[in-house]
């Protein structure tokens, strides 16, 4: 078997342990399920050195940001909440401030903070997240600013302490980092090239959440269909979803599949399993085949309306969503055109759309930006309403149905309503007695909206 990277085992050396004794920390994430993960890792490796969970943001000691790069939006928001922080910290100079994630990958966010946000006192990039021990122990020695980034990725580190964010249902890294440069995304700048963890360390995981009570997985990486490439392996995405399916535990969801490296054998585990949910993110990002090839996506609109039909074919059931990027530079009213028919053809549950961002360091930021910001406003709103309408319409279809959900709890708004998904990766709220975070309840779906559906729980 080939192995690129060294595979490590974290432990915490004990001059670290006591470092957060009587001190608290709080972390704000930002993106996607890769920073979720992280902050449970993060939050893992903190309590391990003895910090506490604080009650809010303002009561911490340590008050860390775990921060998205993927649209300048999102850079903006973590800077304005950042700015916000100055006072707190001239009232409490011994609050330390940190900041990590994607944004931390990029040298001009780290030289706009270090200029413009001096209440930071430690950066620390994506690829070191466990050595987080000595780097606080660096910052409490000598109390001055530290950035701590590194360029590229090391080794993989295993058995890293996790402070999960829910029992019963869990994110399980199967890969790090991007390897397919897409032009517009900056995703493999910040989180490095394509790494697998082995097998057998993934399942194990699995083993131990589920021996633990956990009823749901989700397995995450990037592009999880190229899992095992960087290990030899020709089909290693099925063959782990198949040994997933094989530990029997209750559910298992995936994100995210990219077209291209799409397998119809995964399909066809999907289909004998039934523990591999039947719900699939397939971002598609256009319509137009001129702009997939600018984007350089590597597939077609015919190629990714087949994966559609066959998988379709195979399990009729699937509900299906996408990502999709609106006003990338030089896109003409007709390839957005086009872009509107294939969300037509697909009938999506549900499409995460987004306005073209300019990140720097990647090609398309070096294409011209043509596309007026009231234009891309104007064609988000037109796709968003098509989004709308299919997904209120594969909604009606579950009224009266049945469908089984996994409860999170009571849902924020209302205390006697609850939330969970189904097996469709429905958000469902529904009413009923004796019921608990964790369960899976029967619930029979008595109304529908856009994005979620309403039901009373079956006796
Ligand atoms: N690895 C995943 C997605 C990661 S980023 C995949 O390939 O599907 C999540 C989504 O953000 C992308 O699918 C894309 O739709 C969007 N995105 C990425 N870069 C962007 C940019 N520069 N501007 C706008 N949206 C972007
Ligand atoms: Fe970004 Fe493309 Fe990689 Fe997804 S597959 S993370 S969009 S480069
Ligand atoms: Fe954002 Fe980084 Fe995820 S840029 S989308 S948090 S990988």
């Amino acid at each position: 078997m080939k192995k690129t990277f060294d595979r490590t085992t974290f432990t915490l050396e004990e001059r670290f342990k006591k470092i957060g004794l009587h001190k608290t920390y709080f972390i704000r994430t930002y993106g996607c399920q890769a920073n979720v993960r992280d902050t449970e890792t993060i939050a893992g490796i903190l309590e391990a050195m003895g910090f506490t969970l604080a009650s809010s943001q303002e009561e911490a000691d340590f008050l860390l940001f775990n921060t998205c790069a993927v649209r300048r939006s999102a850079e903006e928001h973590v800077l304005g909440e950042i700015g916000k922080l100055k006072q707190l910290k001239l009232d409490h100079p011994g609050k330390v401030f940190g900041l990590c994630g994607c944004m931390a990958q990029e040298e001009g966010v780290v030289e706009e903070i270090k200029q413009k946000y001096p209440q930071v006192d430690i950066i620390f990039g994506t690829h070191n997240l466990s050595n987080l021990p000595s780097i606080l122990h660096e910052y409490y020695e000598q109390e001055s600013p530290l950035i701590k980034v590194e360029s590229t990725p090391g080794n993989i580190v295993e058995d890293l302490p996790t402070v999960r964010s829910q029992s019963f249902k869990a994110f399980i890294n199967i890969m790090y980092g991007c390897n397919k440069f897409c032009t517009y995304c900056i995703v493999p700048y910040t989180r490095g090239r394509e790494r697998s963890r082995e097998k057998q360390h993934i399942l194990d995981e699995i083993n131990a959440f589920k021996n633990q009570g956990g009823k749901e997985i989700i397995l995450l990486g990037q592009n999880v269909n190229a899992y095992g490439k960087d290990l030899g392996e020709e089909d290693g995405f099925t063959d782990l979803l198949r040994a997933c399916a094989e530990t029997g535990i209750d559910r298992i969801r995936f994100y995210t599949s990219h077209p291209r490296d799409y397998s119809s054998s995964s399909i066809d585990v999907m289909k004998e399993y039934p523990n591999i949910m039947n719900s699939l993110h397939l971002p598609v990002q256009s319509g137009s085949n001129e702009v997939l090839r600018r984007m350089a996506r590597g597939y077609t609109v015919e190629h990714y309306k087949s994966l559609f039909d066959e998988m379709k074919e195979k399990i009729p059931s699937l509900t299906f969503t996408t990502d999709i990027i609106v006003g990338f530079p030089g896109e003409s009213d007709e390839q957005f055109e086009e872009t509107l028919k294939l969300a037509e053809y697909c009938k999506y549950d549900l499409a995460y759309t987004f306005i073209y961002s300019p990140r720097e360091g990647t090609p398309a930021a070096k294409m011209e930006d043509d596309i007026p910001l009231k234009v891309k406003k104007e064609r988000l709103q037109r796709l968003n309403e098509l989004v709308a309408k299919y997904s209120n319409e594969n909604n009606k279809s579950y009224l009266n149905q049945e469908l089984i959900v996994l409860c999170e709890g009571p849902s924020k708004k209302n205390k006697k309503v609850f939330s969970g998904y189904s097996e469709e990766n429905k958000l469902v709220n529904f009413t009923g007695e004796k019921i608990q975070a964790g369960d899976f309840v029967k619930v029979k779906i008595t109304g529908t909206k856009s994005y979620t559906l309403d039901g009373e729980k079956i006796i």
